[in-house]
């Protein structure tokens, strides 16, 4: 089926510019005393565009802002400012009967399943309602429509004369799926379509929404906890922290050099199957900061291990930095920069080890000294495996080091990172001279030819 308007693919089916959505709350009598209302910053200056046929991801942690920023999206809430151009158009402030039409092309998968249905309605009812309302078709062909959208998300006609009670929250969100697809949308906002369903149904449904995409060309923003799902369907992945975008490139980008210090922790605290690598989860620091009462400057400071005097007064601008994509941060140089102005994740290295670094200069401070542990912990994956490398050098050179310390493993793990190294035969490992472990006191005796056990 094709979307009912032919996409320019030069032109972006989305574009979003300084997008704000502030909600007053409070407004309790003391507060309308004093005059003070508070105001949760829930989206602040949000911009990105999705190209026809594209997957933005958005991720980020809860609160973030990621399901008010699709919902803004598609008017169900009124933004504060900022503009919203679909296909070319702006709707930021388009009247009630042209929304109705729009939202025929625009439709949204809701984040909870249970609130998002008329608990009166049957499945198939529920499925059909989009199409009532945008008068298309008669009732028959609606639910012939609906019973196979059903089937289109794995659900078994049976289903049909259920009602939501009836089903589990899996098959209800599969329902969810089905009714957003049931007016042929050519944009879908997704809110976390997968977060209550089980491993094999998510695999259907991503491979369902994976092949719409395909077959339909649509455009999809895609909102998830779950940094394997994102992998697997995003074109772009946009990284949210308290309302604002910190980075946003392509997956490719941000999977092999994620910039901002947020994304890199999010990547890492996801858990590795590697046995060697697990354990070495490293989710961010600390809790979510007040979306009402937000930190000074840069948003993540608080819990930010390469934080700045600088981060703590101006807010950084999202700028292009030197892996491709965007990202909002002050110790990473951007693109356009030379080398020697920013102040380089090197040298506020070096800054901490109190060397003589241009963080230094830049009236960057060096902060407290940072233990291994500390290094590896914020450290990526590269940095890790280096400085294991690195110590391992230190400690004895070559395979037969890793022969001494680890065995067979050691050596294996040594050839993987030195493929010229030869893999070294079992029975000549058994004829290498075995370094005994002698302790110190013995060793010095032997040297002066004093005998432990005098006979
Ligand atoms: N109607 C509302 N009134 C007041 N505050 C709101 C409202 N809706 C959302 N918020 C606040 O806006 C912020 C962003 O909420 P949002 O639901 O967008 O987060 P989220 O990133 O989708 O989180 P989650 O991952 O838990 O779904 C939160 O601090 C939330 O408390
Ligand atoms: S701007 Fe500063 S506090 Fe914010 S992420 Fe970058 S280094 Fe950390
Ligand atoms: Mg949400």
């Amino acid at each position: 089926m094709p979307a009912d308007k032919p996409n320019d693919a030069s032109i972006p089916m989305l574009s979003v510019r300084d997008l704000t959505t502030h909600f007053p709350v409070g407004g309790g009598l003391l507060s309308r005393l004093t005059g003070k209302r508070r105001v949760v910053y829930a989206l602040d200056g949000v911009s990105f565009d999705i190209m026809p046929g594209q997957t933005l991801a958005v991720i980020g942690e809860s609160g973030s802002g990621k399901s008010t920023l699709g919902r803004t999206l598609l008017r169900l809430q009124e933004p504060t400012s900022g503009t919203i151009h679909f296909e070319g158009r702006n709707i930021t402030r388009v009247g009630r009967e042209e929304l109705r039409q729009l939202r025929r092309r625009m439709q949204m998968i809701f984040q909870n399943p249970y609130s998002s249905v008329n608990r009166r309605f049957r499945l198939v009812d529920i499925i059909s309602e989009p199409m009532f309302v945008h008068g298309i078709g008669d009732s028959a062909s609606r639910r012939q429509r609906a019973l196979e959208l059903l089937e289109l998300v794995g659900l078994n006609p049976d289903f049909a004369y259920r009602y939501p009670h009836e089903v589990s929250g899996g098959q209800l969100q599969r329902v969810g799926v089905a009714r957003a697809l049931a007016t042929n949308p050519s944009f879908v906002v997704a809110d976390e379509p997968t977060a209550s369903l089980d491993v094999s149904v998510r695999a259907q449904v991503m491979n369902l929404l994976k092949d719409l995409k395909a077959e339909l060309g649509l455009t999809m923003m895609f909102i998830s906890h779950d940094l394997g799902v994102v992998s697997y369907i995003a074109d772009q992945i946009a990284v949210m922290y308290l309302g604002r975008i910190v980075e946003i490139g392509t997956k490719e980008q941000l999977e092999r050099a994620p910039q901002h210090p947020y994304t890199q922790a999010l990547f890492k605290s996801v858990p590795k199957p590697n046995p060697r690598l697990r354990g070495k989860e490293a989710p961010p620091v600390g809790e979510v900061p007040s979306a009402i009462n937000r930190p000074s400057g840069c948003h993540y400071h608080p819990r930010c291990p390469l934080a700045m005097d600088i981060c703590r007064r101006m807010y950084p601008v999202l700028e292009t930095k030197v892996g491709g994509q965007k990202a909002a941060c002050h110790a990473m140089p951007a693109a356009s920069a030379p080398a020697s102005v920013a102040p380089t994740i090197k040298a506020l290295r070096r800054a901490r080890q109190g060397g003589p670094s241009q963080a230094g200069q830049r009236g960057v401070t060096a902060p407290r000294p940072v233990g291994r542990w500390e290094k590896d912990r914020h450290a990526s994956d590269v940095d890790l495996r280096r400085r294991r490398r690195a110590r391992r050098a230190r400690a004895g050179s070559g395979a037969a080091g890793a022969h001494r310390r680890g065995g067979a493993g050691a050596a294996l793990l040594h050839l993987r990172q030195r493929p010229v190294a030869l893999p070294v035969a079992a029975s000549e490992r058994a004829r290498r001279p075995h370094r005994a472990r002698v302790p110190r006191r013995r060793r010095r005796r032997r040297r002066r030819g004093v005998r432990a056990h005098p006979r």
